[in-house]
This record gives C-alpha cells, structure tokens and sequence, in this order.
C-alpha cells in the first residue's frame, strides 16, 4: 500500500524545495500526497494559518512533510493579526510532538564550506534533542499598552519524555543544556533529568552545561558533544548554530516525533528564507535530508533513507555546490546532481 503523506510547502522558498522532494521521492517508492495550505498561504486563504481540516488530515496520514513558513508579506507586531509561525505551532501541539531531532553531522566534503576551521569540525557527529510543545513557546502571553510577557514553565512528565528521548538516542553521552544559574525551570529540568538518569541510564555518561558555555563550545569543540538535551528555546537557537558546523543552514534536516501514537513531522532547521525566494537558488538539500528521516523514522524504510543520503552526499562529493555553500548550482540543478546519484 502506498504511503499517505500530508504536504505542507508553506512560504517563501517552501514550494521551491518542496517540488524537487516529491520528484526525489516518487523515484524510489509508492507514496501518495496530499498538499494542504499551511502559514502565511492559509492565512490568505482561510484566515488561519492551521485550519482543522488540515490538523485533522494530518493526524490521519502517515507522515507530514513539510517545507518552511513566514515571511514579511505576514510580519506584524499586532497580537491579534494572524501570524503563519502559530501554524507550525499548532501543529507541533495538535500531534504532541514533544522531541525534536536535529542531526549534525559534517560531511567530509564540506569540510572547506564551513566557516569553521577543518580540524576543528571533522569527525563531529552530535545530535540535537530539542524539547518542542513546552517552556517559553507555549506559556501564557500577555501584551498591554506598557508592558508584555512570555510565560516559561515545565512539568515533571515534560521533562521525563524529553530526557528519556535523548538517553535512549545517546550513544554514550548526553549533555543536558539548561540556565540552572538563573531560572527555576532550568533548575527543575536538571533535577529530573538527574532522576531519569540515575533511575534508567546509569550507564550512558550525563553532564551538564549552561547554555551560554555551551554556545560557546559547540564551535570551539563540537567533537566534545554526542547528545544534547535541551529545553525549545534553547534547542532553536543552538540548532541554527550548529547547523554552521555542516557548512549552511541549507543542509540540516529535523525530525518532530510524539509518542508513537501520531505521525511523525519532517521539515528542515531553516526557514522560509524570504531574501532568496522565488530565484531558485534555494539549497534543497536539507529538505532531501528530512525526507531521509521521514523514510527511516516516519515510514520505517531505513534503506531508502540511506539511499537518499549517499545520492546528497555523493553529489557533493562530485562538486555540487549550491550558492550557501560557495558555490553556483540552482535548486534545479541541485536537484538533477542528486537524482544521479540515487
Ligand atoms: P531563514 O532560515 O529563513 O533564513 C536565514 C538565512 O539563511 C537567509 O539568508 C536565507 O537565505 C538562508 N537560507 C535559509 N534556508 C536556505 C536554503 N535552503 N538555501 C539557501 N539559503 C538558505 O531564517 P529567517 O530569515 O530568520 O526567517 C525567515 C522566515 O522563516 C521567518 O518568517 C521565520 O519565522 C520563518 N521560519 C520558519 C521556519 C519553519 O517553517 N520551520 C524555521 C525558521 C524560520
Ligand atoms: C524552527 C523555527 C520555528 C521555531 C519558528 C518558525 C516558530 O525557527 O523550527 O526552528 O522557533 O521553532
Ligand atoms: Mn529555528
């Protein structure tokens, strides 16, 4: 039976990406998609950038994809307008989509790409385990004439699920982010980890560093990390830093599970890269390689999954570089260099 797949191109360079993958895909197996409006494009269509038609649909399939939302056509610092980020939002909630996977792994021939020095990036594999329906996100909000604030709070079982994510994908060690220094939450989310350690991974390693250290290491030594626990802000922001170590932004892929119970969601760490859009000259890699992840952690095709990530890493290997990566290739061209070697 085919794969039912929700699409959601979304913004800015989504559709752009978004085509090539559904090519890419139709190549090597059965899948039927179903594209839905999502952000800014449903706020101009419905009014919303999440209709519960397309929540619903999406609960239904067997894996969402998704490209990238946003852009200034629907930036706006009116609390009441509709803003397409509460789309990803909503559904990242919906399906209770706590852990977020963000892999970084350098590939040898980007190497020279990264504004990193070489001996300092090579042979770094670190996996990013970004909590994603809790803290600063989604607590309560509040905007007056004189003053706003954002809630950031955590519970116990939020901090269990996340935690357990990462010691099960940890090969040996996690190192668990925070600002123990400074907020509670921070100070609750060591201790509970702490306890998920000590009760049911006694035997991976468990450190703990403050998120401004870490910042600070990840580029200084990011062979130092295996995995990395950590609340959703946090996540975003060291998530986009990382990414730097692979050469772009363009080229890391994420996965957003629930509890086994919900289709996974599969979108790349970057946005809808308003600056690029419409020019074809957007990086489709990232996308290809979260479509890898829906094959291996959404639709259990492990071999089809490594098939899509040797054809982008030998396209690499025989010169493909798109324009983040110093290079001149379109996301056309992009897209043929990577069929070849599927
Ligand atoms: P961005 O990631 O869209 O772009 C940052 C920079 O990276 C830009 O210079 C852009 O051109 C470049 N870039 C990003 N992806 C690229 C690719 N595939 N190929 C080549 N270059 C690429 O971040 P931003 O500019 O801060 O945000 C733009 C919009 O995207 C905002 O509305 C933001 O809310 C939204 N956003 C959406 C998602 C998502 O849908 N998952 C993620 C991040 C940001
Ligand atoms: C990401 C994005 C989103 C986030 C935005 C668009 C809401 O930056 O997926 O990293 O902050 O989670
Ligand atoms: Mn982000």
């Amino acid at each position: 039976m085919a794969h039912r797949i929700i699409t959601l191109s979304g913004d800015g360079i989504g559709p752009e990406i978004m085509a090539p993958t559904l090519e890419l895909l139709r190549g090597i197996g059965e899948f039927e998609f179903e594209e839905h409006s999502f952000g800014g494009a449903a706020i101009d269509a419905y009014g919303t950038a999440l209709t519960d038609e397309t929540l619903a649909a999406c609960r239904e399939a067997d894996a969402v994809l998704l490209a990238a939302v946003g852009g200034p056509r629907w930036d706006t610092t009116d609390p009441n307008a509709p803003r397409p980020e509460q789309g990803l939002l909503g559904l990242r909630k919906g399906l209770e989509l706590y852990a977020n996977l963000r892999p970084v792994r350098p590939l040898p021939a980007l190497y020279e790409a990264s504004p990193l020095r070489r001996e300092r990036i090579e042979g770094t594999d670190l996996l990013v385990v970004r909590e994603l329906t809790g803290g600063i996100y989604f607590g309560e909000k509040i905007r007056t004439e004189t003053m706003a604030s954002d809630v950031c709070a955590y519970t116990v079982t939020e901090i269990e699920r996340i935690a357990r994510t990462a010691f099960k994908a940890a090969r040996s060690k996690v190192t668990s982010v925070d600002k123990a220094n400074v907020l509670e939450t921070s100070r609750l989310w060591r201790q509970v980890v702490m306890e998920v350690h000590g009760r049911e991974f006694p035997n991976i390693e468990l450190e703990h560093l403050l998120v401004d250290n870490a910042a600070m290491q990840l580029v200084s030594a990011p062979r130092h990390f295996d995995t990395i626990l950590t609340e959703n802000m946090f996540g975003d922001i060291l998530s986009d830093e990382a990414a730097m170590i692979t050469g772009s932004i363009g080229m890391l892929p994420s996965a957003s599970l629930g509890d086994g119970s919900v289709p996974g969601l599969f979108e790349p760490v970057h946005g809808s890269a308003p600056d690029i859009a419409g020019q074809g000259l957007a990086n489709p890699l990232a996308m290809f390689l979260s479509a890898a992840l829906m094959l291996r952690h959404g639709l259990d095709l492990a071999d089809e999954a490594s098939a899509v990530e040797s054809a982008v890493e030998s396209a690499l290997a025989g010169g493909l570089r798109t324009p983040d990566l110093g290079g001149k290739a379109g996301t056309a061209e992009a897209t043929q260099a990577v069929l070849e070697h599927l």
